[in-house]
């Protein structure tokens, strides 16, 4: 008992020395590995002492008990501790054991406390000795495990089978693997998945396209890549090749949709490599998931998920694609070291975006793209600077204590890409497309933080073509600095005039043209109805945010009866038309909201509905219902998030 509880004392002595280790101090040991000492706030490992190399896991999926039963067999690299401390959260660790398979010998470990607010979970401090590299964690999954969500098979679009799927990003892969959860340290992985007859299992690997009769696969990962982006998925899935390397997984009842809306993935993939450089993982699929999946996309290496909002059936969402495929780039083969650095993941990929956008559609449709982000830019700004972190706005931040998803703002993602955009204006596009083909390679498979990159752009970029751009000033600096590249496109100014004479009560609904009969003073009367196919979606949004926040509900209602928003089935558009509505008084929406609602779960729609909702005391108590109908059918990402906001104490 008491060489137990002294044990207990050393660990802890570890773990706070260990957490007192300063980001830039150098560490001793000659091993290459361990040459750059890094220090992560949202993780409890000690990686500058013992890091994983390879993940084997093993696991069966019982969607009868919602449970994962996992072996984690970690092979790593010991400096020569006699302590390795892992992430989890929520997990039940059955034992834990070192050497390899079959000549196992169980060991001690310690699970330490809860973090105060639940945030990072608990470390795991597995007793080792300086020589150990091999480390078997036996653990299963528990109700409380954040990372998964399992449908029932009502919530699947065939309505027959069970789903289940993971979501890591940023810190919830601790919650389903006991593994050093920081994105400083990258892994090789390989899994042996059992799962029921019929299912097919998917991951963020090398994938199978048919289904096994015994329920037996096997995946392997061999290029080394974040803890984040270790991904899974349950599901009657069926396969559809796009193009030499992608192609899509879906229900079989979304295979037309999806390969119809997605067949410019080919043409994406070439034009981000004639950009950025060869696409480094051999395959490249999508992974077409139930409403509930809490995003809009997700980078997983070798299979991005995607939502089924982006099926808008006119191909007009796909820039989302364009974005998850420029991740690997940026972010999955460079990668943000800490959450402080996210922007490095977002902002770089959300320029990258554009580009392929360009590249595929014209310059005329992605400056349309970017000025909507742009004007959302500018709210967000706003937003921020009056909140309790106003030091949010700036690229680079300290999320020490609090949630990284704190960080998933238009911040990374649009000042950001802005910051990028600008710099190229500066430069000039061919330098810059040049510099960031050497960043990419330079850094490939590794990981890179803000002061790394500054580095990098002074001497490959800044000196060379004698610039003194202000990237510390766009960096570490609030709000958005004065030379912040602006767009002109003149098919935005035309929706905004529209918007504006709209507001006035001008009837837009109807152009009146006088028509020469040929050639002579006589004129035909002739009258264009407007049409919403005479706007992209993406004007539409633009013409929507660009209407007060409290017009009168009459003018919705006459919009509603010309071009009949609410019942479009285009999810952008049909977000912004609720979110008026709620902020003008248009309560007759209130059906098609809740039907929403209760169908859809990526956060990016409801959270802002939700929170529109929670403004007025009848509003309120209405959005609580609808959420208690609906919160089982949300991943624990949305779920919290709104959770939060219903019933936060004032
Ligand atoms: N990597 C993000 C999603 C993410 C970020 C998950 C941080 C968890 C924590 C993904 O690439 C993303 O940005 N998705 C966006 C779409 C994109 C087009 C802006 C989304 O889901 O809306
Ligand atoms: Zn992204």
């Amino acid at each position: 008992m008491k060489s137990i509880y002294l044990y207990f004392q050393l660990l802890i002595t570890v773990f706070i020395l260990n957490a007192c280790d300063s980001e830039t101090k150098k560490s001793v040991s000659p091993t290459e590995v361990f040459a750059d000492s890094v220090f992560d706030n949202h993780s409890y490992s000690n990686i500058n002492k013992i890091r994983t190399k390879h993940l084997h896991i093993d696991l069966d999926v019982n969607f009868e008990n919602k449970t994962v039963y996992g072996i984690a067999r970690h092979e790593m690299i010991n400096n020569g501790t006699d302590t390795a401390i892992f992430d989890i959260k929520a997990l039940d660790i059955q034992k834990i054991t070192l050497g390899k398979k079959g000549q196992e010998k169980e060991t001690d470990f310690i699970i330490g406390q809860w973090d105060k607010d639940s945030i990072l979970g608990q470390p795991l401090m597995v007793k080792i000795d300086p020589k150990t590299t091999l480390i078997n964690i036996y653990y299963k999954t528990t109700e409380k495990t954040e990372a998964i969500d399992w449908l029932s098979p009502e919530l699947t679009s065939g309505k027959k089978h069970p789903f289940m799927y993971t979501q890591g990003e940023a810190i919830l892969t601790r919650s389903w693997i006991p593994l050093q959860d920081s994105p400083a340290n990258r892994i090789t992985y390989s899994a042996s998945v059992t799962v029921p007859e019929g299912l097919l299992p998917v991951m963020s690997a090398e994938n199978p396209i048919k289904t096994d009769k015994k329920g037996i696969y096997e995946f392997k990962m061999e290029q080394p890549i974040p803890s984040y982006l270790i991904a899974i998925a349950v599901g009657n899935l069926t396969y559809k090749k796009l193009g030499e390397n992608c192609g899509i997984y879906s229900e079989p009842e979304l295979i037309g949709q999806c390969s119809s809306e997605f067949i410019d993935l080919p043409k994406m993939i070439n034009a981000a490599e004639n950009l950025y450089g060869k696409y480094q993982w051999g395959q490249y699929d999508l992974l077409m998931l139930p409403y509930s999946f809490p995003f809009g996309g997700m980078e997983n290496p070798r299979l991005t998920f995607v939502n089924p909002t982006v099926l808008a059936g006119d191909r007009s969402l796909v820039s989302l694609i364009a974005h998850e495929l420029a991740h690997s780039w940026s972010g999955n083969l460079v990668t943000n070291r800490s959450w402080d650095d996210f922007w490095l993941n977002e902002g770089f990929t959300v320029y990258f975006e554009n580009r392929i956008m360009e590249s595929l559609y014209g310059k005329e449709i992605s400056d349309i793209l970017a000025q909507v982000e742009l004007q959302e830019l500018h709210n967000e700004i706003q937003y921020i600077s009056e909140s309790d972190h106003p030091e949010d706005t700036k690229l680079k931040l300290k999320l020490s204590g609090r949630n990284p998803d704190d960080g998933m703002t238009s911040i990374a993602y649009t000042k950001g890409a802005f910051f990028l955009k600008t710099l190229e204006k500066e430069i000039g596009r061919e330098k810059f497309d040049k510099f960031l083909r050497s960043y990419f390679k330079t850094y490939a498979f590794k990981t890179v933080n803000t002061e790394l990159f500054v580095d990098y752009l002074k001497v490959n970029l800044l000196e060379p073509n004698d610039s003194d751009f202000n990237a510390e000033e766009w960096i570490y600096k609030e709000g958005l600095p004065k030379n912040c590249y602006t767009i002109h496109s003149t098919r935005i100014d035309n929706v905004q005039q529209l918007a504006k004479r709209f507001e006035n009560g001008e009837n837009i609904f109807e152009e009146v043209k006088w028509l020469k009969i040929n050639g002579r003073k006589k004129r035909k009367k002739q009258i264009i109805r407007l049409d919403r196919s005479k706007y992209i979606t993406q004007e539409w949004q633009f013409f929507i945010r660009e209407l007060p926040e409290k017009i009168d509900v009459k003018l919705l209602k006459r919009l509603d009866a010309n071009l009949n928003f609410k019942d479009w089935g285009n999810s952008e558009i049909i977000f912004e038309w609720y979110l008026l509505g709620i902020k003008s008084g248009y309560v007759e929406l209130r059906p098609s909201i809740e039907k929403f609602l209760l169908k859809i779960g990526r956060r990016k729609y409801i959270a802002p509905i939700y929170q529109e909702l929670s403004k007025s005391p009848e509003n309120l108590k209405w959005a609580r219902e609808v959420f208690e109908k609906g919160k089982n059918n949300y991943h624990s990402i949305s779920r919290n998030t709104v959770q939060e906001m219903l019933y936060k104490k004032k």
